[in-house]
């Protein structure tokens, strides 16, 4: 598949990552739905790149009756979807004790729903539609790919449900991709390691260069589009399946 043929759903496409990705799907001729909570940033999106190829479904990705709805209608605006590419996520942090209190509950189960539970939420309701799809000439009915992080693997002290919401998107990426082969749907993951995006330049510059610094080779943060053209690379290469792949600069995370 290449991304002029593409009627993708980015969910968090209004911003980061998403946006990045919904840019490039659109620049090279593809259509996209965006899936998220923030209005005002999709419209401001959907000016610039013109309204033919972006539509914006307002979702909240753990919300599963949300989803089957929004789904149903980017199918009938967008003719069918192919590909999914989920992008939304938050990363509160919070250490398991602070001065010896517990964490609230709440607040850990919060970042599974969204990051774990709601890029399920959205493969399980897009690849319904997916099957339904006629097979291209190399027998694929679309691709999902989820975002994960380096977190997965390297969890930093605060990081105990970040890292275990990625880490959930790590495993469930094979027993999903050996599930949908049957249909000629693909599933992957990409692990970002620090990238430049909102969730990320909130911190102060002295926070930045110091990240910066931990990545052996670029020594920067990656760039949105840098993890737009993995997906690009994903969706066009028809082997890539049931894995995840860090881009990441070969920064390994140190504990804090
Ligand atoms: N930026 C990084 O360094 C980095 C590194 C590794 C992984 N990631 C992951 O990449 C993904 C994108 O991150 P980003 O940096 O672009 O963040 P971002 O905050 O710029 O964008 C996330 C988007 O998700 C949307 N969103 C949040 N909760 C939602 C919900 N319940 N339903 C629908 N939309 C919702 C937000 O409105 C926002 O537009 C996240 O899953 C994040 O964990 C980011």
């Amino acid at each position: 598949m290449d991304l002029s043929k593409v009627k993708a759903v980015v969910t968090g496409g209004a911003s980061g990552l998403g946006e990045a990705t919904v840019r490039r799907i659109v620049k090279s001729g593809g259509k996209v739905a965006i899936f998220d909570l923030n209005a005002d940033r999709a419209k401001k999106l959907i000016d610039e790149l013109g309204k033919e190829s972006i539509i914006y479904i307002e979702t909240d990705v753990t919300n599963g009756s949300q989803v089957e709805q929004s789904i149903d209608k980017a199918v009938e605006q967008l003719g069918g979807i192919n590909l999914v590419v989920n992008c939304a996520g938050i990363g509160t942090p919070g250490k398991v004790l602070s001065k010896g209190t517990p964490i609230a509950l709440d607040q850990f189960e919060k970042v599974i729903k969204v990051n774990l539970v709601g890029s399920f939420n959205v493969i399980r309701v897009a690849a319904s539609a997916m099957q339904k799809n006629k097979p291209n000439e190399k027998g694929e009915r679309g691709v999902i790919v989820s975002t994960a992080s380096v977190a997965a693997y390297e969890g930093q002290i605060g990081q105990a449900a970040y890292s275990a919401s990625k880490g959930g998107v790590v495993s469930m990426t094979l027993p999903i991709a050996r599930e949908l082969a049957r249909d000629g749907i693909r599933v992957m993951a990409i692990a970002p390691g620090l990238m430049e995006t909102p969730m990320v330049e909130g911190l102060p510059d002295s926070a930045i260069a110091s990240l910066s610094a931990a990545v052996p080779f670029p020594q920067r943060l990656g760039k949105p589009d840098e993890f737009a053209q993995l997906v690009e690379s994903i969706v066009t290469n028809p082997m890539l399946n049931g894995e995840t792949i860090r881009l990441d600069g070969a920064i390994r995370m140190q504990p804090k």
